[in-house]
């Protein structure tokens, strides 16, 4: 029996050799367990309010912080290349205590959200970032108590507001990222109640205060107050569990989505979650993750195609299924580029 399929003994002898099917580019591709779908990226964009032309972010090279025209231009480019949906931040002219650009109608967020829709109705999926710390004077993601730290249920009225608006504005998912307890529940509560019951969640479950969201400080002009940081509302690098507590709390209440962030740092907490829950998980490639690649290819210490495609490719097979990165583009771009497929 065994001369059939050679000697089961010794290496040489194993019955499954899987380089038989790593033989062909396409053989290779008929057994890939994994693949990245455009209408899966979620580009995110930023858009400033008082400027006239778009500015780059140096820290992230082909980011730009847009003017709400150079952003129409720029989303009606993205759903030609088959992204399936933007995530925007918005930078306003002025910055208060509480964050009122974040809720008010006439926002730089929910102006853009207006001509997003206008532009596309519903071709491409339109989010919104909710939180407060682009609009904060000090920064923080949410109100201050007299203490100065942060007031979690203060916070909660004030995204409360933020998610009517943007609903109002045409936002088709919100994506709370502040790590406030609760807010998710606050969040279906006030949506419903203003009518917007088929508005989705995507929530920022398991969020790290991370050392990679340096660049993203930058296009957004937030510096925490007195040297601070947001140990005190997001997650602990050191706990894993801990994002599970979490993704269960804003499952219950009511999130449609649930996001890790980082993400190739935290591949180990995207599979975890994955595994409790069957709902779609998304995570954030960030600012720090993207611009680590785009230095090291700068220096030509790596090769840029391939390791962004090898990271984006680890996030999926980790078990994330909705990306948000900067390599959007540039993955749409390459993907039609070497398909001949638009
Ligand atoms: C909060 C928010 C942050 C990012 C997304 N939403 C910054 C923070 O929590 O400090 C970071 C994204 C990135 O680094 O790319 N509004």
């Amino acid at each position: 029996m065994s001369d059939l399929y050679g000697s089961r003994a010794g290496i040489s002898g194993l019955v499954h050799r899987p380089r038989r099917l790593r033989r062909t580019p396409a053989i290779r591709d008929l057994v890939a367990e994994t693949e990245i779908r455009r209408s899966q990226l979620v580009a995110p964009l930023f858009v400033r309010e008082g400027i006239s032309e778009p500015i780059p972010i140096q820290s992230l090279p082909g980011v730009m912080q847009h003017t709400r025209a150079s952003l129409r231009t720029e989303v009606a480019e993205l759903a030609d290349l088959g992204i399936g949906s933007v995530i925007l931040f918005g930078i306003p002219e002025h910055k208060d205590e509480v964050g009122s650009g974040a809720f008010d109608p006439r926002g730089i967020v929910q102006l853009a959200l207006q001509d997003l829709t206008a532009d596309h109705g519903d071709q491409i999926v339109v989010m919104a970032d909710l939180c407060v710390d682009e609009y904060t004077s000090h920064g923080h993601c949410g109100v201050l108590t007299d203490a100065g730290t942060v007031d979690n249920d203060a916070t909660l009225e004030i995204y409360a507001r933020a998610a009517v608006a943007q609903a109002a504005a045409g936002a088709q998912i919100v994506a709370p990222s502040g790590m406030m307890d609760g807010q998710v529940g606050v969040i279906r509560e006030a949506l419903d109640a203003a009518g917007f019951s088929e508005v989705a969640i995507m929530a920022y479950s398991a969020k790290y205060a991370s050392g990679l969201y340096g660049p993203f400080r930058e296009a957004v002009d937030v510096e925490i107050a007195n040297g601070g940081d947001r140990r005190g509302y997001q997650q602990d690098w050191r706990n894993s569990r801990e994002a599970l507590i979490e993704v269960t709390a804003d499952l219950a209440e009511g999130a449609d989505i649930v996001m890790v962030k980082p993400a190739i740092t935290y591949l180990d907490v995207i599979r975890a979650v994955r595994e409790i829950t069957d709902v779609p998980v998304a995570a954030y490639q960030v600012s720090g993750e993207y611009a680590m690649i785009k230095a090291a290819a700068s220096q030509g210490w790596i090769d840029h195609d391939m390791v962004a495609l090898e990271q984006l490719t680890a996030i999926r097979r980790a078990g994330a299924q909705i990306i948000l990165t900067y390599l959007a583009r540039w993955f749409a771009e390459q993907s039609i580029a070497s398909t001949g497929r638009a």
